[in-house]
This record gives C-alpha cells, sequence and structure tokens, in this order.
C-alpha cells in the first residue's frame, strides 16, 4: 500500500507543514494494540460477511496515535484552552468534577430497559434535578427530556397547542415574538404550526408595551420572551405583559437560554410564565458546541403539567420511583429519558454550588458584563450603554464607517490573539454587533487582558486597516469561507484513493 502523492495533497501539506495526517504516518505492521495470537472466534461462523482485503486503517503505534489526536485538539479552540466571550452561548468553564461523577460506572453501565428496580439512585438524581429547577426558576413541573435549548422551544409549543386543544381553542393560532429574540423562537414556532406575529424593541432595547398590545387579539396564543434579552438587558415591563398576554388568553413562554444572569435572584415563574426552557448545556456548566450533547429541560405551571412528555417519573405504591405515561401527554421528545449524563454534570454543579453558590454566580456573571461594558464602551460604541446583566451588545458601525474595518474582521483578529470572537452579527436590530458574555468564571486578569486585546484591535483599524482584513494571520488555516466550510466540509484524506 502507498500513499499516493497528489497535487492537492502537496497543497494541504504546504497549509500544515509538519502536520501530516495519520494516514501518512502510517507504516505498515505498526499497531497501537496489542492482538491475541490466537483467533478469538470462528471466521466460519461469520460466512459471507468477512471482508475480503483488510480495511485500509492507518497503522500506527500508540505514541503517533496520541501525538495526533493532541496535537489536532491543540490546533483547536476550546473554553479549556483560551477566553471564549460568545455571547448568548453562556462559554463557562465546565468543572472537571462534572466529568467524574458522570463517568461513575454506575452510571454508565446502566441500560435504558433496565428495570427500575435497579436504578433508583438514577431515578431519584432525574427526580431531584427536576425538584432543584422547579425550586429555582418557580415551575411547577420539568421534564429533562429534551436534548436542546430549541428542542426545549419546540416542546413548550406543542404544549401550548395541546392546551388550546384541551380547550376547544384551536383558533389561537398567532405567536408573539420580539424582533430582539433569538432566531430558534421564530423557528420553533413555525415548526409547532403557529404564525409568528412579530414585536418591535423600544429605542431602550426593551420589548415595546404598546407593539405587544397593538398585536393583541382572539387569535393569540402567546408569546415568547428572552429574559434578560439577547441585547443583555432585562425586561422591566415583563410584569405589564406577562398581565396583558394573560388578560387576552394568551401564554407565557420565557427563553431561559440566558439563566445565568438571574439564577436565584428572580424566577421566571414570578414573572408570570407558563413555560420554560433552560440550557443546561450553557447555564449548568456541561459542555456544548459541536452539535451536543445538550440539555433543554421544559418547566411547566400547572396548567400544563398534564401536557408534558412521557414517560414521567412518579412514585409507585411500594414507595420506588418509576416511569409512567401522562394520558393527555404530548407524546415522547426523545428516545429513553432525555440526555441522561448531562443531566448528572449539571446535578453535580447545582450540588457543588447550591443556592447561595447559584446566586454568587449570577452575580459575578453579571459584574463582569458590566465591568467589560464600561471599558471597552469607551473605545468601541456600546448602543444601549447602561447597566446590563451577562452580556452586552457593541457596535463596530461608526468604526467601519471611519475605517472601513468590520465587524468580521475584528472577529478573525482575536484569533490571532488567542481569543474566541464573540457572537457577531447577532441581534440582528444592532448594526455590525459583536455580542459579549465574559461569564461569571473568568478572572479581572482575563478580562482585562480582553480589554487591551480590543483597544489595539480598535487601534490597528485605524493604523493599518488592510492587516485585520486579511486576519487572521498565525492560526492554523487562515480566513476561511465560513458557509462552504460549514456546508461542504472538505474532511476526507484522497491519498491512499479512500474518498475518490
Ligand atoms: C437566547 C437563546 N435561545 C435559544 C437558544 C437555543 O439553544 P440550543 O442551541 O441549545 O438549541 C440559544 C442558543 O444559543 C439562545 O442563545
Amino acid at each position: 500500500m502507498t500513499t499516493g502523492s497528489t497535487e492537492k495533497e502537496a497543497e494541504t501539506r504546504c497549509l500544515h507543514p509538519g502536520f501530516p495526517t495519520i494516514f501518512e504516518k502510517s507504516k505498515p505492521g505498526r499497531s497501537s494494540v496489542a492482538t491475541a495470537d490466537e483467533p478469538v472466534f470462528d471466521a466460519g461462523e461469520f460466512d459471507g460477511y468477512l471482508r475480503d482485503v483488510p480495511a485500509e486503517l492507518p497503522e500506527v503505534a500508540e505514541v503517533d496515535l496520541m501525538r495526533h489526536f493532541i496535537g489536532l485538539s491543540n490546533r483547536n479552540f476550546g473554553v479549556d484552552n483560551g477566553f471564549y466571550p460568545l455571547g448568548s452561548c453562556t462559554m463557562k468553564y465546565n468543572p472537571k468534577i462534572n466529568d467524574v461523577t458522570s463517568n461513575l460506572p454506575g452510571f454508565t453501565d446502566l441500560h435504558p430497559y433496565q428495570d427500575a428496580e435497579d436504578c433508583q439512585g438514577a431515578l431519584v438524581l432525574l427526580k431531584d434535578v427536576e425538584t432543584i429547577l422547579c425550586s429555582v426558576f418557580g415551575m411547577d413541573a420539568f421534564t429533562l427530556q429534551p436534548a436542546a435549548g430549541a428542542h426545549g422551544e419546540f416542546t413548550s409549543l406543542l404544549l401550548f397547542k395541546k392546551y388550546f386543544q384541551s380547550r376547544g381553542e384551536e383558533h389561537r393560532v398567532e405567536m408573539l415574538i420580539p424582533d430582539s429574540a433569538h432566531g430558534t423562537n421564530p423557528a420553533s414556532a413555525a415548526m409547532a404550526g403557529f404564525k409568528t406575529v412579530e414585536v418591535k424593541s423600544n429605542d431602550r432595547g426593551l420589548v415595546d408595551v404598546d407593539s405587544v398590545k397593538e398585536k393583541l387579539s382572539d387569535a393569540t396564543a402567546g408569546i415568547m420572551m428572552t429574559n434578560p434579552n439577547t441585547l443583555g438587558l432585562f425586561e422591566e415591563d415583563v410584569c405589564e405583559i406577562s398581565k396583558l398576554v394573560h388578560d387576552a388568553g394568551g401564554l407565557l413562554y420565557y427563553d431561559g437560554a440566558n439563566a445565568n444572569a438571574i439564577s436565584e435572584i428572580v424566577r421566571p415563574g414570578d414573572m408570570g410564565f407558563d413555560a420554560i426552557h433552560l440550557n443546561l448545556h450553557k447555564t449548568f456548566s456541561t459542555p456544548h458546541g459541536g452539535g451536543g450533547p445538550g440539555s433543554g429541560p421544559v418547566g411547566v405551571k400547572k396548567n400544563l403539567e398534564p401536557f408534558l412528555p412521557n414517560p414521567r417519573i412518579d412514585v409507585r405504591e411500594d414507595g420506588l420511583l418509576d416511569f409512567v405515561d401522562l394520558p393527555g401527554s404530548i407524546g415522547r421528545m426523545k428516545m429513553y429519558y432525555g440526555n441522561f449524563l448531562v443531566v448528572i454534570r449539571a446535578y453535580t454543579y447545582l450540588r457543588m454550588l447550591g443556592a447561595a453558590g447559584l446566586k454568587r454566580m449570577s452575580e459575578i456573571a453579571v459584574l463582569n458584563a458590566n465591568y467589560l461594558r464600561v471599558k471597552i464602551s469607551k473605545f468601541l460604541e456600546v448602543p444601549y450603554n447602561r447597566t446590563c446583566m451577562h452580556e452586552f451588545v457593541a457596535s463596530a458601525d461608526k468604526l467601519t464607517t471611519e475605517t472601513g474595518v468590520r465587524t468580521l474582521d475584528i472577529a478573525k483578529a482575536l484569533l490571532d490573539y488567542r481569543v474566541h470572537p464573540p457572537t457577531v452579527y447577532f441581534p440582528l436590530i444592532v448594526r455590525e454587533a459583536l455580542m459579549i458574555e465574559p461569564t461569571e468564571s473568568e478572572s479581572k486578569e482575563t478580562l482585562d487582558n480582553f480589554v487591551e486585546v480590543m483597544k489595539a484591535i480598535v487601534e490597528k483599524a485605524h493604523e493599518d486597516p488592510d492587516w485585520l482584513k486579511d486576519a487572521p494571520h498565525y492560526t492554523p488555516v487562515r480566513r476561511l469561507d465560513d458557509v462552504l466550510a460549514a456546508r461542504h466540509p472538505d474532511v476526507c484524506f484522497t491519498g491512499w484513493g479512500i474518498c475518490e
């Protein structure tokens, strides 16, 4: 077997000097595992299923295998190797104790079809998480089934639908959604069969009460609100809006993706919300990014509880916990009982912090964001520049007019300073937006360093804008076509003719 030498390969090698693919490192006969001397099964049993020729796998020693994967991970950016102020994503540090607990064999060796008698510990843990979340967010019941925030939104809206069906109010088909909402809100509403109706923000960046009044009608099914909203501002009129929507016969949905700003300080249930989703993979410190697994539990008030996804956990007559099905349920939203190991991570975090720790988490998230807002607003515009919650939105609009350097250029340049870019061009109501969320797990030194880096980039924009437009300069790959890279990733090694 030879490694081919196409033009493309040569190009790849130039782009990655000193970083050959694992296929190129391969040498026939090398191995990272010890194989048995004797065959471990009778090949005859698998007649017709065996390969005619061995699979074309790289053959490398353990040391090279290890260097290959560590090398790959070093070329990536993660919250474990740098500051990651990705607004609305809450990329906070995930304590490693979470991985210790979720890797305990008593959990990892459980089978989802195991009898309830054999997994009481796991059921108690799930039930405990539901109970803690009810208490922290002021809801009556929680389901841990949804696999992500957007999945939680969709689940909640199906609950709304079932609720209106149960009352013979199928004419309620309109879902009010603020223009500052995260894109998943209108998408979930449309998927659940609602018509989306946009509600305007006012000049303070908050949901405009008059716009809500104007849009309410007999057709209103409810409103989806994010609080704090995606500008990082607390919706001060939330109680008035809640009353207006309820008086009109609608329900209130709380996008709780930003719950690290409010935990143990104020409760969505007390603001009048009927349903809420949380992102355990943000607020409660379980890893995220890269597509999962996540967890988007949904909490509801009593009016929606009968419709929660099956199965629920309840106490049997003999006192043990077991799964039960509700007759009015919207059905199952995910296989088994949600992403159990993610829930264990969140449980560990919740139990380690306790109520006082959660409150401190929220206070520091808000303090850190305001510290950065004040410092950064000295050299970059912050359109709604007043006390924020866990994040704030800056704008490079003026800088673009003065220098031609856009938000995207700033984002790319940050990578050269080993800082992950903030969320860019969102929310849509701010031009050239940079949405910055430092999170509660960062030190003052890290925040100060970020301020210095941002300041240096803004100064560079005036001195040498072309350098910024060409950034990043020092990353393993330079400026990629983001859409092409996401939609058509070129990850195949073609050297052995495998992918051709
Ligand atoms: C405000 C808000 N809502 C909903 C979501 C969706 O969450 P998920 O990515 O887990 O589906 C996000 C994710 O970034 C968000 O920031």
